[in-house]
């Protein structure tokens, strides 16, 4: 049995900080193992990557993310007494409310959405160069909050699309940005909060299939967390927590979308088949979410004893796994750092290897809610930017900064619109 290795550092938070998306595996190379202890933050953890450790750490019930995270991230991600935070059966319940507005129809209603939202705002920009990540960002917050049933004129839209941008933006961030991130987070919860409790009083009545209407009238015990499964209302501010969970990833697509953008145009070779061939095109949009930096890392909290490869972990254990790494780990993925969507031709998935939005299955695990979801949205505004939109790229700092978490081009991404088809 190999030792497991350990980071001299007394501590690697700023190592972190500085290699960013390539911290673990980093390490993982130089230590030749799939796994090391390190300490971040003043704590002992231990990083994994790689197929074998997604197992692990996505056994069912395994690990909580409950303590896991460092607060700052943790509120302006998911916050406390989200889907995230809960544990086994009360996970179990909350999820299936979350999985339950993923149904086929739903998913075509917001990718549809999304598309023709894309082509129609293009058509606005013709003989114009626009910020394609503001843009789309922009878009993303008004066709979200539709779908999701949230009333929103185009001031309110103007401000949840800051709201919700700086938490995306500073998830990653500690000290002022982090804070001013926060108190733009409180303004979101208060309007999502007021609308939950507006719905409850019967004023105004959303769409029943619609996130708002679900969430207001959804019922998974009381103290949202275990619970007794016995039929109270989810508190307003944990409703509003969960709408928020809903809005803020699907505005964060648009990192998606810019890097498929930019995908397009580094590779233009695949761009006509991007448009006229579908498989090729889902391929495209697996091979943008595979190779791009997106979620770096998950963490956890072990909540009882395991075993794995020969060593014993403990309860409270904890454990980050690299999402990032293993999606580029060149034992899983040929030449890892080529785009090939060609890779995914025939592809039939693998909810251990192919993990940028974690892993396992999502009902069981913590694996996100919104995956299917993503992957309609990108698909349409990939179509429009392969097929109906014509654009080029002027000149402009494309560098792509693996420090920075969350990273995006570093001009967001010029492009100058000349005509919609
Ligand atoms: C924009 C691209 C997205 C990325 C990169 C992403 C990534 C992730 C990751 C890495 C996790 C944590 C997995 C874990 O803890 O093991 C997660 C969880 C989650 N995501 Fe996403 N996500 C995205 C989009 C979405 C969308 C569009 C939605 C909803 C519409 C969504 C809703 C959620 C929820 C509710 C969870 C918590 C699930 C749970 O704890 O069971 N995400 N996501």
């Amino acid at each position: 049995m190999q030792t497991i290795p350990r980071d001299p550092a007394l501590d690697s938070s700023l190592a972190f900080k500085a290699e960013g998306y390539r911290f673990v595996a980093n390490r993982c190379e130089r230590f030749a193992s799939d796994i090391f202890e390190t300490r971040l933050l003043g704590r002992r953890f231990y990083c994994v990557r790689g197929e074998d450790a997604a197992k692990m750490f996505y056994t069912p019930d395994r690990f909580t993310r409950v303590g896991a995270l460092p607060r700052s991230t943790l509120v302006l991600l998911q916050d406390e007494g989200s889907v995230a935070t809960l544990d086994a059966e009360a996970h179990r319940r909350r999820k299936g409310m979350m999985m339950s507005l993923m149904t086929p129809p739903r998913l075509e209603a917001i990718a549809a959405a999304a598309g023709d939202g894309l082509r129609t705002a293009a058509r606005g920009w013709v003989g114009r160069t626009v910020t394609l990540h503001e843009e789309v960002r922009a878009l993303l917050c008004r066709v979200v909050c539709d779908w999701a049933g949230v009333p929103a004129d185009e001031k309110r839209l103007a401000r949840l699309t800051g709201e919700i941008g700086a938490m995306i933006d500073n998830a990653g961030t500690i000290g002022p940005p982090n804070w001013t991130a926060r108190v733009l987070r409180r303004g979101a919860e208060r309007y999502l909060r007021n609308l939950v409790e507006d719905v409850r009083a019967g004023r105004p009545m959303p769409p029943a299939q619609s996130a708002l209407a679900v969430i207001a009238a959804h019922r998974d015990g009381v103290d949202g967390n275990g619970g007794d499964g016995g039929g109270a209302l989810l508190p307003a501010d944990i409703a509003a927590v969960e709408l928020l969970n809903i809005l803020r990833p699907t505005v964060a697509i648009a990192r998606f979308v810019v890097f498929a953008a930019l995908a397009l145009h580094q590779h233009p070779e695949t761009r006509e088949r991007v448009a006229g061939d579908d498989a090729y095109m889902e391929a495209f949009v697996q091979e943008v979410r595979r190779i791009i930096p997106f979620f770096p890392v998950v963490a956890g909290v072990a909540r009882t004893a395991f075993t794995w490869r020969e060593h014993a972990f403990h309860e409270g254990d904890r454990f980050i796994l690299d999402l990032y790494g293993t999606d580029h780990d060149g034992r899983i993925w040929e030449d890892p750092e080529a785009f090939r969507p060609e890779r995914f031709l025939g592809w039939t998935g693998n909810a251990y290897t192919m993990v940028p939005q974690g892993g396992g299955a999502h009902h069981e695990n913590h694996r996100c809610a919104g995956e299917w979801l993503t992957i309609a949205v990108m698909k349409t505004m990939v179509r429009a930017l392969a097929r109906d939109i014509v654009w080029e790229v002027p000149d402009q700092d494309l560098s792509v900064d693996l420090a920075k978490l969350p990273t995006l081009p570093a001009s967001g991404f010029l492009v100058a619109i000349q005509a919609v088809r």
